[in-house]
């Protein structure tokens, strides 16, 4: 190859790397100047052609075509990108609204949960967890129910394999009906003190209606150690109450009946539409309940191979959708589950 055609292709692949970075008409227009005027690189090269020996020009000749064609389109190609480029810039009205993208929330079940957990966490509880399938032993047995306890019924509970299982044999599987079971799980896993909450689902055989869901959210407290007492969980669920519902919210405690627990209350807050003075929210009475909660019983501490003797502790157990209902003033559950957009923007 002669020196010619040498400098030839060199200059075509210099001019080509500048047109790939060529984005606007002055660049374009420099790019021409440089080497396709006539003062350019190109028609220097050609005239040079006169100074090859006779035998070399038609092949050197040829070479100059064949760069003169490439850069040609080279610059042509990159003159089309400019020209496209210019005019979808003159179709950009930068005065227009920008495109909004939408972007999700998250749900009203969610918000509340996270906040539970975020007042609790602050109190010392740690977050537990368990799986929604759980045995019959941690969701029954172990919390104390009775053979015969209600609680128990297939016809409320969502049992697996009835067929060849029996709903109270201790391993049976069910999906859990109460998140009650990670206290069971957690005092297995760990020795006291232990002070847990478990945000989750649980499930019952419930028709669908304004205040029940076939499967609903539980927030499950645990405290367990030396000397705990039932003035420990009014505290407790009296400074969850204030951070939930407002300062002013009051707690009151109610006899109840649970297995696991003993003794065993309900807890109201006092209604934060009315303030306590009666309305329909609270159907008149002034109070809202927000927990099932008590002392642990020690046949359930036995149960776990703690010693009662040592070591007592409380329990609660609040229903999520409950909480959101009385925050957002929501009158129908199904509202949560139903999915409509229109409703959940609202949170
Ligand atoms: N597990 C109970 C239920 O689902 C709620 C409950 C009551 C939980 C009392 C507790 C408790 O931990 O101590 O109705």
């Amino acid at each position: 190859m002669t020196e010619l055609e040498t400098e030839l292709l060199a200059t075509l692949e210099q001019a080509k790397a500048e047109l790939a970075l060529v984005n606007d008409d002055a660049a374009l227009e420099v790019v021409r100047v440089k080497y396709l005027s006539r003062k350019g690189q190109l028609p220097a090269l050609m005239s040079k052609l006169g100074t090859v020996p006779q035998e070399d020009k038609p092949a050197v000749g040829k070479t100059l075509n064949a760069v003169k064609r490439d850069l040609q389109a080279a610059f042509d190609e990159t003159a089309a990108r400019v020209k496209a480029s210019n005019e979808a810039h003159a179709a950009l009205d930068v005065t227009l609204p920008g495109r909004t993208v939408p972007t999700g929330h998250k749900h009203p079940i969610s918000l509340v949960m996270d906040s539970a957990v975020a007042i609790f966490r602050r109190m010392g509880f740690i977050v537990a967890d368990g799986p929604d399938i759980d045995t019959v032993w941690d969701n029954f047995d172990a919390l104390n129910a009775p053979a015969d306890h209600p609680s128990r019924s297939p016809e409320d509970n969502f049992y697996f394999d009835l067929e060849h299982c029996d709903y109270m044999n201790p391993n049976t599987l069910l999906l859990r009906s109460q998140t009650s079971d990670v206290q069971i799980r957690t005092m297995l896993a760990y020795k006291p003190p232990v002070r847990i909450i478990c945000p989750g689902r649980c499930y019952r055989r419930d028709t669908p209606d304004a205040t029940h869901g076939m499967s609903f959210h539980q927030i499950e407290g645990l405290y367990v150690d030396t000397h705990v007492s039932l003035a420990d969980l009014k505290g407790c669920l009296g400074s969850f109450a204030r951070e939930m519902f407002g300062e002013r919210t009051k707690i009151r405690l109610r006899p109840h009946h649970f297995p696991f627990t003993e003794p065993s209350v309900e807890a109201d807050a006092s209604c934060i539409i009315c303030g306590g003075e009666g309305c329909r929210v609270c159907k008149g009475s002034g109070w809202i309940e927000i927990a099932g909660a008590g002392m642990v019983n020690p046949a359930v501490l036995k149960n776990v191979n703690y010693d009662p003797e040592k070591v007592c502790g409380f329990a609660f157990g609040i229903g999520i959708e409950r909480l959101a209902m009385i925050r957002y003033a929501i009158n129908d559950l199904r509202l949560l589950y139903d999915n409509d957009v229109r409703f959940l923007h609202q949170f």
